[in-house]
């Protein structure tokens, strides 16, 4: 028996052949699938899975070696063996360059079959294997662009699957820079919508004035600027989604039309009384708590029900500090790259700052500050200097502020104990001192002086 059983698609248009060629693989134990010509090859590729084709090189119809060009294009972990006959060597050759692993002579003995086809049964489970592993560390980690290691992201990941064919209104919360309108884009292109447009408008960006007309469309002379006939986002987004970004911001009035729209899945543009049908799916997201906005009635309580179906809660950074590395190094790469820049890596001590940091602006904060972090290296690596004064600043001043929480300290000893802090972390040295408090050496060196007079240290 051999050692790994394999898929083998047989083509050859002489039956004679095909049957000997299945014969000796079947009694190996290889499961064996004929064709007899190259297109019904194809047809048989699409329907299954094959690690290894064996194909005649001279047939009538498609030649083995354009049907090489074809599996070496559509199924590039499928290996392809030619068999030629004697005298046609130069072509089997040429087989070779093109891709195919190997070769066999006409008339095929049987051990010269059985050891080649097997040596490409074998490399193929394994290339597979490799693919698959591979594929695994790029995507474990990483869902339609959102990556995250972290067990509430690796949530997050699951609920957008599970979310993502069903027609469910979907609310996405978190504080800014989460990733919502990420999570957004990943449920639709994870859909059955994904062929059809992903359309997000930010509803805190649009006058309210022309917020209407921008949703639901409007018809010529609707109003003074109306000079044509104009489709809504609703329109545009048809058999796709919408993503109604900062919903909190929507005015009461269109709270009511859009509720209406949900409802009964058709639009009027403003100064039609004609509807139009839609096929929307709309998914909404929001920084703010709107349950806290319904109870204060700025915000309808049945539209938040009719949103609120599925909610997909993005966790503060903060809240997942192990998902920091991922996305440093992600950040990185892209940076370094789209700067034309050789940076590789960052300081550990410049790393664990970032773990530290607190991150109110979540992972776009992030991004920023290696963008910026990238310009600004000299080297290889990312050092502490090359990090924004706030983040270098906050390891300190949260210290500082945690140590007096029992005790509140004046303003002056909070900043004797920072600037000192700081000092102490550069080794004493004023001048990046002063660059990471974000003041200038004078004002430094005043200050120096000023502790000093009060019985300080420095
Ligand atoms: N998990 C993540 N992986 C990779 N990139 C992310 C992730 N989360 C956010 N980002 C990136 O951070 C930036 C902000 O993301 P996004 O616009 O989706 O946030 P948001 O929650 O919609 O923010 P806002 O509330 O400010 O609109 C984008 O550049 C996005 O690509
Ligand atoms: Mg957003």
């Amino acid at each position: 028996m051999p050692i790994e059983i394999g898929t083998i698609l047989v083509v050859d248009d002489e039956p004679e052949m095909r049957a000997l060629v299945r014969d000796v693989l079947q009694e190996r134990g290889h499961q064996v699938t004929l064709a007899e010509n190259g297109r019904e090859a194809l047809k048989r590729l699409g329907e299954g899975d094959y690690g290894v084709v064996l194909s005649d090189l001279r047939m009538r119809g498609m030649e083995g070696i354009e049907l090489l060009t074809e599996v070496k294009r559509g199924y590039p972990d499928t290996n392809v063996i030619l068999m030629t006959a004697f005298g046609s060597v130069e072509t089997a050759v040429e087989a070779m360059k093109e891709g195919a692993c190997d070769y066999l002579v006409k008339p095929v003995k049987t051990e010269e079959l059985i050891r080649v086809t097997e040596k490409a049964v074998h490399e193929a489970a394994l290339r597979r294997e490799v693919n698959r592993l591979r594929r695994e560390v790029r995507t474990e980690y990483s869902f339609h662009q959102i990556l995250g290691k972290s067990k509430a992201m690796q949530e997050v990941f699951d609920l957008i699957r599970r979310v993502a064919d069903s027609p469910t209104n979907v609310l996405i919360t978190g504080e800014s820079g989460t990733g919502k309108e990420l999570v957004a884009k990943a449920i639709h292109y994870n859909s059955e919508r994904r062929d059809a447009p992903f359309v997000p408008v930010n509803c805190a960006a649009i006058p309210d004035t022309l917020l209407e007309s921008e949703l639901f469309g409007h018809v010529k002379g609707a109003f003074t600027d109306a000079r044509s006939d104009k489709r809504g986002l609703f329109e545009e987004a048809q058999k796709g989604t919408l993503l109604l970004d900062e919903i909190s911001e929507l005015p009461l009035m269109l709270q009511a039309k859009l509720l209406r729209v949900i409802q009964e899945r058709e639009v009027r543009r403003v100064g039609s009384t004609r509807a139009v049908p839609v096929d929307v799916r709309i998914m909404a997201a929001t920084n703010v708590l709107l349950a806290e906005e319904v109870k204060a009635k700025r915000f309808r309580e049945d539209l938040f029900y009719r949103l609120n179906v599925i909610e997909i809660r993005m966790p503060p950074l903060r809240d997942r500090r192990e998902d920091i590395p991922l996305l440093v190094e992600a950040f990185l790469r892209k940076c370094a790259a789209a700067s034309h820049k050789e940076v590789r890596g960052m300081t550990e001590s410049a790393l664990a700052l970032l773990i530290d940091y607190p991150w109110p602006g979540n992972v776009r904060e992030l991004e920023n500050v290696i963008e910026r972090a990238v310009t600004l290296a000299r080297g290889e690596k990312i050092v502490l200097q090359d990090l924004p004064p706030n983040v270098q600043g906050a390891r300190g001043e949260r210290k500082v502020i945690d140590e007096g929480a029992d005790r509140i300290l004046p303003l002056q000893e909070i900043e004797r104990e920072y600037i000192l802090r700081i000092l102490e972390k550069t080794g004493g040295n004023k001048y990046q001192a002063a660059q990471m408090l974000g003041i200038d050496r004078k004002t430094l060196y005043r200050k120096l002086a000023e502790i000093k007079e009060k019985g300080g240290h420095p």
